[in-house]
């Protein structure tokens, strides 16, 4: 009999990391490990990293100095490094931590087990290839009992568009696109588990194309063939790329139920010229055309974007325009950064913008979208949503869940269980929740 062991999984990063994480999780199981949520109880310990600006790669320097000191009282604790850090500092960190035991790559982590089996014998494993093979051919099939209603489904992965200021090219590889049976497989087996609502992950995941089922597939033609599963309930993806739109994944949004009116689409820059700095391919008008598309077959849709200030050589007037391109989409959520200079990319070597006036424009920015965010937080208030409720609240019979918009809502009902989806009027707003009643 193999004697259990357990497996400890500090996620950072995006949601692909999450999902890679879980994945991790499963793919060590044959091997006698099961997760534990506490770092103190494990006997492994993975950190999967993240690499998209200096400061989420300079915390795992950090935290790993933490996890030595627990090897003190656990000489027999082993410590691995996953995820995007992993990919581009791998030897490195083997360098700068010994107490580090693996280094393992997002596209390599099937051969966890194996590493393992290294690492066990007391030497140090590196894997940072970008295998042959698919990862996903070689991971056990996940049938873990899920504890959430909501899941994230990889697609597609990596990214052949080499923005100027980005890792994720060098991180994640090129793109690469799972085969449609495979998703359905998975999609069912999730389904079959008490899921209700998938959200599709991918780099740039409306970039997906792939044969299946004797045809062609991009992703509104997936989400159409996931759309047959009876059980599932909604269809979410993130995050799509301006130039990979078609028109009829914008179409899919006016004619498909089970996709949810939210669009993550991130344009960085209001201005033509840092976009071209950006080597975005793709202009202000570009993207506000696209928008306009969107909201002509789906006006209500939700919008949530990214943007970055302080790329090298932004002046005032183009974060203006920035400012401007804001005030003409109107976000709904927004994730927003000052411009950090990752090496190895092509805007590495390029003159900065003063740290201070990053900052100030990262405030003004940040000022701007808060305020959109809470005038439709606002604008909710009487409305009727769809929510599905996932976890229990802070107060008593509370449940918490999300609209179809993807907000957060909170409601008060004793009946109410996870995987519930029930009409709720709105009645309050909090700074980053709604609270509503059943109707
Ligand atoms: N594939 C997605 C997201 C990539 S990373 C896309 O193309 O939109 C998520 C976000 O991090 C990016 O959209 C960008 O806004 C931000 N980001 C990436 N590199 C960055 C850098 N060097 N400095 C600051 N923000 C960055
Ligand atoms: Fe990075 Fe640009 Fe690719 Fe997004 S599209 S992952 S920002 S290189
Ligand atoms: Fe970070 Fe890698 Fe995701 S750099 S954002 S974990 S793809």
């Amino acid at each position: 009999m193999t004697v259990e062991k357990k497996i400890f999984v500090k996620t950072y990063g995006c949601q692909m990391n999450v999902y890679d994480s879980e994945r991790m999780v499963s793919a060590m199981k044959p091997s006698g490990y099961v997760e534990t949520k506490s770092a103190e109880d494990a006997d492994l310990i993975l950190l999967n990293t993240c690499h998209i600006r200096e400061k989420a790669a300079e915390k795992i320097y950090s935290e790993l100095g933490r996890m030595k000191s627990l090897k003190a009282n656990k000489p027999d604790l082993k410590i691995g490094v996953a995820g995007c850090v992993a990919q581009a500092e791998g030897k490195e960190i083997m360098v700068r931590q010994p107490a580090v035991d693996l280094v393992v790559g997002p596209q390599s982590y099937h051969r966890l087990p194996t590493m393992m089996k290294t690492v066990n014998k007391g030497k140090r494993a590196l894997d940072t290839e970008f295998p042959e093979e698919d990862k996903f051919d070689h991971l056990p099939k996940d049938l873990t009992k899920r504890s959430s209603p909501t899941a994230f489904l990889t697609v597609q992965e990596g990214c052949d568009k080499f923005c100027a200021f980005c890792v994720v090219p060098y991180t994640r590889g090129v793109e690469v696109s799972r085969s449609p049976e495979k998703i359905i497989d998975e999609a069912n087996s999730l389904v079959d588990r008490g899921v209700v609502e998938i959200n599709l992950l991918g780099q740039n995941v409306n970039a997906y194309s792939q044969n299946g089922f004797g045809v062609k597939f991009n992703l509104s033609k997936l989400i159409w063939k996931l759309s047959e599963i009876d059980g599932l309930k909604r269809i979410r993806f993130t995050t799509s790329h301006p130039n990979d739109m078609t028109e009829d994944l914008i179409e899919a949004h006016g004619s498909c139920s089970k996709l949810m009116p939210y669009l993550h689409l991130p344009v960085q820059s209001g201005s033509d010229s840092i976009l071209k700095k950006m080597n975005r391919k793709h202009t202000a008008d570009d993207y506000r055309k696209i928008i306009e598309k969107f909201r002509k077959v789906r006006p209500d849709l939700l919008l949530s974007g990214d943007f970055i200030v302080g790329f090298p050589g932004e002046t005032d007037k183009d974060f203006l325009e920035t400012l401007q391109l804001v005030k003409d989409i109107k976000y709904g959520q927004s994730y927003s950064f000052k411009y950090s200079s990752r090496p190895g990319t092509p805007a590495a070597n390029r003159e900065e913008v003063c740290e201070s006036l990053k900052k100030d424009r990262l405030a003004e920015l940040q000022l701007l979208l808060s305020k959109q965010q809470m005038d439709i937080q606002k604008s909710m208030i009487g409305k009727e949503v769809k929510v599905l409720f996932e976890k229990p609240g802070r107060l008593n019979n509370q449940m918490g869940g999300k609209s179809e918009y993807l907000h957060a809502v909170h409601v008060i009902g004793s009946s109410l269980k996870k995987g519930d989806i029930k009409s709720v009027k709105i009645i309050n707003t909090e700074a980053n929740s709604l609270g509503g009643v059943l109707i």
